[in-house]
């Protein structure tokens, strides 16, 4: 049995699937049961439970031949870090507790970075509690994913521009959460996978080339990006009912994507390359006609 945290999100949600369709017994762990009849739906056994109790986690993880876990962002609960920090400890007890023997845990490219990369510096903190388990744990560091634009696409599409602090000259990799979730699926059905393992999907994009693109599929043909200074895009973000401390979190990560602080360690190859592109991704959004 494979017990899946986040199983109503992105990443989470694809692995229950994938491991259903191999003929894994699953336990899909999620804050409410709304957002687990997808998983039910494919055979997976839905578990109610907040990733901050430590106790129903573990009731979850029972039995488990292995996990995949992630550190959610809750823009409802006050205080990003010490939100971070409840739900990491309380996962590793978890894992701890139901003596889990294996774990595929999604972290970032930059999970390595120890500080100055803003959002990204929980999950190097969530690696560090990680490791330290009697456990084998697999770390999926992926690049940017594709989704991250979901947020922004309204106002891209009433000013037909995105704004925001990444240098337009960085080529940042760029992934599908889809993809992400195909290759802990796989990871989970294999004990051997242990260490670390980037996604980086099909290519490095600039923020400009990412833009045009989703432009040319979402029929606003003339979409641009536009680097806005780190004072703008700060009260623009706090003015769109961001909390200032994730806005600083946001803003630290992006300046870290600009000094190339957040990078591949393995270099792109057949390993780390994964297929889905952008304009595949992006033409989901579109209704069918
Ligand atoms: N965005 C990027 O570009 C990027 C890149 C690399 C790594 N990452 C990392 O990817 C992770 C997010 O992965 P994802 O996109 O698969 O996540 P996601 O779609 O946001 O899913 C997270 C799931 O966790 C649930 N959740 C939130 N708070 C919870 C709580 N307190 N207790 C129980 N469940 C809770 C959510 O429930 P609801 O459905 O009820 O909301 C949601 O189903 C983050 O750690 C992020 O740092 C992101």
């Amino acid at each position: 049995m494979i017990t899946v945290l986040g199983a109503g999100g992105n990443t989470g949600g694809r692995v229950v699937r994938r491991l259903r369709e191999a003929g894994e017994d699953v336990h899909a762990v999620g804050r409410a049961a709304t957002r687990l009849t997808d998983a039910a739906a494919h055979g997976a056994e839905p578990h109610v439970a907040d990733m901050t109790d430590r106790a129903a986690l573990a009731a979850a993880l029972r039995g488990a031949d292995a996990a995949y876990v992630l550190l959610p962002l809750d823009l409802t609960a006050p205080g990003y870090r010490s939100q971070q920090d409840q739900v990491g400890t309380a996962i590793v007890g978890a894992l701890a507790d139901a003596r889990v023997p294996r774990v595929v845990a999604l972290s970032s490219l930059g999970g390595e970075v120890a500080s100055g990369t803003g959002f990204l510096e929980t999950l190097h903190e969530q690696e560090q509690r990680l490791g330290a388990l009697d456990a084998r744990v697999l770390f999926l560091r992926p690049g940017l994913f594709f989704e991250s634009f979901l947020p922004s696409l309204p106002a891209m599409r009433a000013s037909g521009v995105h704004h925001d602090t990444i240098d337009p000259e960085v080529a940042l990799p760029m992934v599908a959460t889809a993809d992400v979730g195909d290759v802990a699926a796989d990871a989970l059905r294999h004990p051997g996978a242990v260490g670390v393992r980037e996604v980086l999907g099909p290519e490095d994009l600039t923020l400009p080339e990412a833009v045009a693109r989703l432009g040319a599929v979402l029929g606003l043909p003339g979409l641009r990006y536009e680097r806005a200074p780190e004072d703008v895009m700060r009260g623009v973000l706090v003015e769109a009912g961001l909390p200032a401390d994730v806005t600083e979190e946001h803003l630290a990560m992006n300046a870290a994507f600009n000094r190339g602080a957040v990078r591949s360690l393995a270099g792109r190859g057949p390993r780390t390359s994964s297929p889905t592109r952008l304009e595949q991704w992006a033409r989901t959004l579109v209704p069918a006609a």
